[in-house]
């Protein structure tokens, strides 16, 4: 286990008890910072994992207007694209509640990696932490677009968000967060469901520094997980 990354795994045996337990995780973090601030700000992850997550939240009784939404990596795909990871969202959530178009904020990837990465990260100087992060895990170990081996991996200083060129899951183009801005959380929740991810999960077990790995709130990350059969302790 990286020493630097304190995890907390949760376990489930369904598909259904998993999103239903992401739900309440998602909603019990909206709850705790609406009381405390006022105002929720939750980073969506992209992918096909977090659709029915993302559909039940539809039917959620909470104060939809102290939403803030930002997005932890986007598809560089023309705005309003199906496959962009707003596009899921919108069509499975964001377009069927009131939370104020203004609070919604889609990362511009349609202008290319490189625009997109400098406006996007001006958007993010006006929020300081985040509440909520939410994330997937790739089969090889990626989150959000940090990729193994991609060039963000040998940046000291990286900027908050960065433009990806050489992503091995398409489209190539992409932005995304880096490590450290999704760091600077209250909470992160990995939702990680498919034997598909069952090597990428063994080897963060195991301490491997896949990019998943560097994701390191002050408070841990909680690490939702729905894969069949036994895994490594
Ligand atoms: C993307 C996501 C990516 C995703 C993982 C898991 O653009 O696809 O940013 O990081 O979260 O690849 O994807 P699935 O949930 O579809 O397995």
């Amino acid at each position: 286990m990286d020493p630097l990354q304190s995890c907390r795994w949760h376990e489930f045996t369904s598909q259904s008890s998993f999103e239903q337990a992401a739900v309440r995780f998602i909603l019990e973090s909206a709850e705790r910072a609406i009381a405390a601030r006022r105002v929720f700000h939750i980073v969506l992850a992209g992918g096909h994992t977090p659709r029915n997550i993302y559909r039940a939240l539809r039917s959620a009784v909470t104060e939809w207007t102290a939403w803030h939404v930002y997005f932890g990596d986007e598809r560089c795909l023309p705005a309003g694209s199906p496959e962009r990871n707003s596009g899921i969202a919108y069509t499975e959530w964001l377009g069927h509640v009131d939370i104020p178009t203004a609070q919604i904020h889609v990362i511009p990837a349609e202008l290319g990696p490189e625009s997109a990465a400098v406006l996007y990260a001006l958007e993010l100087e006006d929020v300081d932490e985040f509440d909520l992060v939410l994330l997937g895990l790739g089969e090889d170990g990626h989150t959000a677009s940090l990729f193994p081996g991609g060039a963000w991996e040998h940046v000291q200083l990286l900027p908050a968000v960065i433009a990806v060129h050489e992503a091995p899951k398409p489209p190539r183009q992409r932005v995304t967060l880096s490590p450290e801005r999704l760091s600077h959380t209250a909470r992160v929740m990995y939702l990680v469901s498919g034997n598909e991810k069952r090597q990428a999960v063994t080897n963060w077990r195991a301490g491997a520094a896949i990019p998943a790995s560097r994701i390191r709130p002050p408070a841990g990350v909680d690490i939702f997980l729905c894969i069949a059969g036994d895994l490594p302790a």
